[in-house]
């Protein structure tokens, strides 16, 4: 374009009085660079106006500051051409539209300015709020991630917790384990002597007893050595059956069979008050046990029912002998010792007795551990049948309810 007005300007003639040509050419050619700005500005103002249309707040103001600077372009367009007299109309009509919208301009700003000031502020109100859901948003993801870290902890908590239980369930197992065998060899090692003096009291009583007329007031003292010696024999043949290490002879057989072959001789553990409920449930799995040693801890069993029964003061009550089988699976409830995964035919005694506490649970299979009275009690029952279990890999499940009574299952390795 400035080439062309240019072009102009050279053909025209009209140049401002009083100055020398070259400076002539200078002043017009600044004039041309103007009027070229001035357009150049306004074309890009229409542009922008057109492009925004209805988004484009304040309008009004920008097409007349357009119109404006077009104008103001055209002025010095003006003083580039001399159009004669028509120059002084044409530029004068110029100058009256340029004053015209300059003024409207002014007196249209001020009156946005309250709402370019609120949209300076509302932008900024915009900007802080989106740095805040920024901030919200990168808190929100922060928190995500800590619960979900908190979450694996837990886990990994859990984890920790449930492998240290087991840690201490298997060194608790070690612990008996360990005192089993110590008390076992102990046992074993004086037992047996011991049984043998046992045998010669023994002897020497009934002779005693032979020689001393049933008159005699020493009749009654043989009595008691008597009775204490059968005591005694009977723990020196406790200590021995705690410390035999193999099952002497196991047999094949079902514990449905072993309760009818033995009843009898359990009812006989129980005061005539007591009665003795056998439900077989004739599970069809067979075990391989040393059928005296199993009966014995049956025998065990009843005999702590008993004991327990009467601690209650529980006279008229009921001992339950139940059979069947279980599935033994990773969360079964714990036995002692533990059991490995499998089946495995049972055997529960239940009794209506005192319960155990907690404190005593802990200790039960412990050998010579025992709440009853001295004398009463020798602490080696369930010690025994703790052993006897290890024998046959099985192991005992305790139930109690303080004040409600207890049930003490026997799991045994089902065998084809
Ligand atoms: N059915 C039960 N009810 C309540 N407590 C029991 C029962 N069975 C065992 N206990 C508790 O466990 C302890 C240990 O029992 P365990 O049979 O090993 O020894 P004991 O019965 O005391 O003596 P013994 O050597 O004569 O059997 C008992 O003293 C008793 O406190
Ligand atoms: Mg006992």
């Amino acid at each position: 374009m400035t080439p062309l007005v240019l072009a102009l300007q050279v053909a025209a003639h009209g140049t401002p009085p009083g100055l020398s040509a070259a400076a002539r050419d200078v002043f017009h050619v600044a004039d041309v660079i103007t009027a070229f700005s001035y357009f150049a500005i306004a074309t890009t103002l229409l542009v922008v106006v057109l492009r925004l249309r209805a988004q484009l707040p304040f309008r009004v103001v920008f097409v007349l500051f357009g119109a404006f600077i077009v104008l103001c372009g055209a002025t010095h367009v003006m003083s580039t051409l001399t159009l004669g007299a028509q120059r002084d109309v044409i530029e004068t009509a110029t100058m009256v539209a340029t004053a015209a919208v300059s003024l409207l301009t002014a007196v249209l700003l001020p009156r946005f300015v309250p709402r370019i000031e609120a949209l300076v502020r509302d932008a900024q109100v915009a900007r802080e709020r989106e740095r805040e859901k920024a901030r919200a948003d990168a808190l929100a993801e922060s928190n995500e991630a800590l619960v979900a870290q908190a979450a694996a902890l837990n886990d990994a908590n859990a984890q920790l917790a449930e492998s240290l239980r087991e840690r201490q369930r298997l060194e608790g197992h070690l612990r008996q384990v360990q005192k089993m065998e110590l008390m076992g060899r102990l046992a074993s090692g004086v037992a047996h002597d011991f049984n043998n003096l046992l045998t010669v009291i023994q002897g020497n009583v009934d002779l005693v007893r032979d020689a001393v007329p049933a008159s005699d007031p020493a009749a009654a003292y043989v009595e008691e050595i008597d009775q204490a010696t059968k005591n005694a024999t009977e723990l020196t043949r406790r200590l021995l059956a705690f410390g035999r290490k193999a099952p002497a002879r196991t047999e094949r057989t079902t514990l449905d069979a072993l309760l009818a072959r033995e009843r009898r001789l359990l009812q006989r553990a129980l005061p005539s008050s007591m009665q003795l409920e056998v439900r077989s449930n004739h599970p069809d799995g067979f075990v391989q046990i040393d059928v005296n040693q199993v009966q014995q801890a049956i025998l065990n069993l009843i005999v702590n029912a008993r004991d327990a029964t009467a601690s209650a003061g529980r006279g008229a009550s009921t001992v339950t002998i139940e059979t069947g089988q279980v599935v033994v699976g990773p969360e079964a409830p714990p036995t002692s010792p533990p059991v490995a995964p499998g089946r495995y035919m049972t055997l529960s005694v239940q009794d209506e007795g005192t319960g155990i506490s907690e404190e005593v649970r802990s200790h039960i299979f412990e050998p010579f551990f025992t709440t009853k009275e001295e004398g009463q009690g020798t602490g080696l029952g369930l010690a025994m049948i703790y052993e006897v279990m290890v024998q046959s890999g099985g192991g005992v499940q305790v139930e109690s309810l303080m004040g409600r009574g207890s049930t003490f299952t026997l799991l045994l390795p089902r065998v084809a």
